[in-house]
């Protein structure tokens, strides 16, 4: 045996503004999948992450829901925590980026950098909102093309002709954030100068640390010559404050890949037979992997390695990129269901079906990858449960009933033995290369042959017949070495699957180099189903479950910032635009919490000569919906009804209001009758 490895693993740190969903899944399943292996060959693997909490979008989230960045970030970490854990992520350290390790190590690699000279400042000018006080990021602006004149376009590049262009060039420019028109100002900013570091990036870059088709695309900035980096951020704006730099604020981004550290270093608090500074100091021999997709692929392969450099530490032994998910070969789609968040798949579906499927399709590249629903379905069902699990299910009963559960001695088929392990070297390589599409299908094909083999002995017949006791063992004993050797290959990818087999074949643990051996003369524990057939119908819920999770945050909660007052006003209409919005006073029967729906109210509405049911957003502002009863609303009466998972919804209620407690229905003064038109 060679000398464990200690290898350092890391996902990207996901933003702490929004949910979990399934294109981020691919990468911590992926991630987790690899470290799980890792682990299982007795190598020193630790696996961190953290929420990236910084930047001006928390920072105004929290203001729209009237909460701290403080608060935002608990609760936004308490559901991302929770979502991982249930998809069976195993983190060794799930931390911040808003922690004191991270403050620290960001103001020590800033001062690294700045005393080795390569830290510049200088001023810029950018457009600055007068009413919010604050600069303006390009996205937060808002103006008329200067190409082609389609109003409403942000302030890098038009949706309506794809021109880019500097927020300085659009016409008549506003701010996406109070409405007001922004003017220009100058603050100084600092930057970090990465040409610095051109000819070490030209060189690591091509020394084996990434895929070629990454290699090859950095090259095309590479080969156009390396730009200075803007790392700093006026105030207000949520992070560290630059040390020694009253109002500036480090660029969200530059403490974000220091999180990895920060995450680690909190976790080597905890347990003491970790060395920070073993694994981050330059000329480390620890291993240090960062596994991100193909959006980020800048920070991580130039910038990222060279603050490392530029503060004496360690550069990563590799970035492995990945590439983007689609659902049904289209871009994850809110209004077709496709956006599927981690908690709406969960409340649906088992983890190990979607962990099954991203590791049956992941290979090496950085091509994006389907996530075809009826394809998933499909081969879940026939690979885990058809063939798999089977072999298991077909065999365990002869052996309870016929020998008190013990697996006789003596190898049935060592022909299927030996395939089995001279299959282990390429799996092996399969999983070490992130080649899980490999390493799967040469599992499956192993189950297929075991499935073959055991249907051509048909134990089920010889059990039936006088004197066939001895053979129907030694056929159910080698099918039952053989599922476990299956099981242990595909252990990275199912531990929940792998702990249920470890206990009925009442083993320990069962590690890699366990592969080589087998069970005889030993005593099984019952067995109970391994896994279940995934059925269409859980699919179908889970999709049209996504779609009511946009209405519900689409509802009664309005884009901007909370301060309603100032939102931006809409765009003129003709008068017969709202002419056709039918609009009623509503008397509100019956209002009722909906089981399964976290946000959602069914609400039984009169509009004087039919009674309407209406789905609506509101719960969170009204926990007793008992309380709505007899009251007056107002609908919108000629809305398409929508079909939705728990019904049809016929109308919309309105309300006002940012959102979460603070949602107000609408009512008509006394003396309005239900059904009256409101005009
Ligand atoms: N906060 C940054 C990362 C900082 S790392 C120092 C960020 N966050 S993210 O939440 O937008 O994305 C987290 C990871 O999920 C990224 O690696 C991103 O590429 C990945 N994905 C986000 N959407 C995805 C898909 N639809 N498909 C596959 N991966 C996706 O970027
Ligand atoms: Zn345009």
């Amino acid at each position: 045996m060679s000398e464990p490895r200690q290898i350092l693993v890391t996902s990207a740190l996901p933003y702490a503004n929004g949910s979990i969903h399934l294109g981020h899944m691919l990468e911590y399943i992926q991630t987790d999948m690899w470290v799980r292996f890792q682990k299982m060959r007795g190598n020193q693997c630790i696996y961190v992450c953290a929420d990236d909490a910084h930047g001006s979008a928390i920072m105004l989230r929290a203001e729209k829901e009237g909460i701290t960045p403080e608060q935002l970030i608990a609760n936004v970490q308490a559901e991302h925590s929770g979502d991982f854990a249930d998809f069976l992520v195993d983190f060794d350290n799930f931390h911040s980026t808003h922690s004191e390790e991270n403050r620290e190590l960001s103001a020590l690699i800033y001062s690294r950098l700045k005393e080795a000279g390569h830290i510049a400042t200088r001023s810029v000018t950018q457009y600055f909102d007068p009413e919010k006080g604050m600069f303006l990021a390009d996205r937060f602006i808002k103006g008329t093309c200067p190409k082609c004149a389609a109003q409403d376009q942000y302030g890098d590049n038009c949706e309506k002709c794809g021109a880019t262009y500097a927020p300085t060039e659009l016409k008549d420019p506003k701010s996406a954030i109070s409405g007001a028109t922004p003017e220009l100002r100058d603050s100084q900013h600092f930057f970090f100068k990465l040409p610095d570091f051109q000819a070490m990036l030209e060189q690591w870059t091509r020394s084996g640390t990434l895929q070629e088709a990454v290699a090859n695309k950095l090259a095309e900035w590479l080969d156009a010559g390396l730009q200075e980096w803007d790392i700093s951020r006026d105030a207000p704006y949520f992070g560290f404050e630059i040390p020694g730099e009253p109002g500036k604020y480090f660029y969200v981004w530059l403490d974000a890949p220091i999180g990895y550290m920060a995450s680690f270093k909190n976790l080597c608090a905890r347990r003491p037979e970790l060395d920070f500074d073993a694994f981050w100091n330059a000329g480390s021999t620890a291993e240090l992997y960062h596994f991100i997709g193909k959006d980020i692929v800048n920070f991580h392969a130039l910038f990222w390695p060279a603050m490392l450099e530029g503060a004496g530490l360690r550069k990563p032994t590799a970035v492995n990129v990945h590439g983007y998910l689609t659902v049904n070969g289209a871009k994850m789609s809110k209004s077709r269901g496709t956006f599927i968040k981690a908690r709406t798949y969960l409340d649906h579906l088992a983890p190990e079906y979607l962990r099954y499927y991203y590791a049956a399709k992941l290979g090496r590249g950085v091509d994006d990858l389907d996530l075809n629903l009826e394809d998933f379905v499909q081969k879940v069902n026939s690979d885990l449960v058809g063939k798999v699990v089977n072999i298991a299910s077909r065999c365990a009963g002869f052996i309870h009933k016929g020998n008190a559960g013990v697996l006789v001695s003596g190898d049935a088929a060592p022909e299927l033995t030996e395939a089995f392990r001279n299959a282990a070297p390429q799996i092996t390589e399969a999983y070490e290369n992130r080649d899980f599409a490999k390493a799967m299908r040469e599992i499956m094909a192993l189950a297929d042959r075991a499935n073959a083999w055991i249907a051509d002995k048909a134990p089920w017949s010889l059990a039936k017949q006088e004197g066939k006791q001895d053979e129907v063992q030694a056929i159910c004993a080698q099918g039952i070495n053989l599922f476990r050797q299956l099981v242990i290959f595909l252990k990275p990818v199912l531990p929940l699957l792998a702990a249920d087999a470890e206990a009925f074949l009442n083993v320990a643990p069962l590690r890699w180099e366990d592969a080589a051996t087998r069970l005889e003369n030993h005593t099984l524990n019952a067995f109970k189903p391994l896994m279940s057939r995934i059925e269409p119908a859980k699919v179908e819920a889970m999709i049209a479950a996504s779609k009511e999770d946009l209405a519900a945050a689409q509802s009664p909660v309005p884009a901007g910032n909370g301060e309603l007052s100032k939102e931006p006003l809409a765009a003129q209409i003709e008068f017969d635009t709202f002419a056709a919005v039918d609009l009623r006073v509503a008397l509100i029967v019956k209002a009722e919490a909906v089981e399964g729906a976290d946000k959602l109210l069914r609400l039984t509405l009169d509009i004087g000569d039919e009674q309407r049911n209406v789905f609506s957003g509101i719960k969170s502002a009204y926990p007793d919906p008992a309380q709505l009863e007899g009251r007056l609303t107002m609908m919108v009466a000629n809305l398409k009804p929508r079909k939705m998972r728990f019904g049809v919804s016929e109308g919309m209620v309105m309300a006002a209001g940012p959102g979460g407690e603070e949602i107000y229905l609408l009512s008509p003064d006394s003396g309005a009758k239900p059904g009256q038109r409101i005009k």
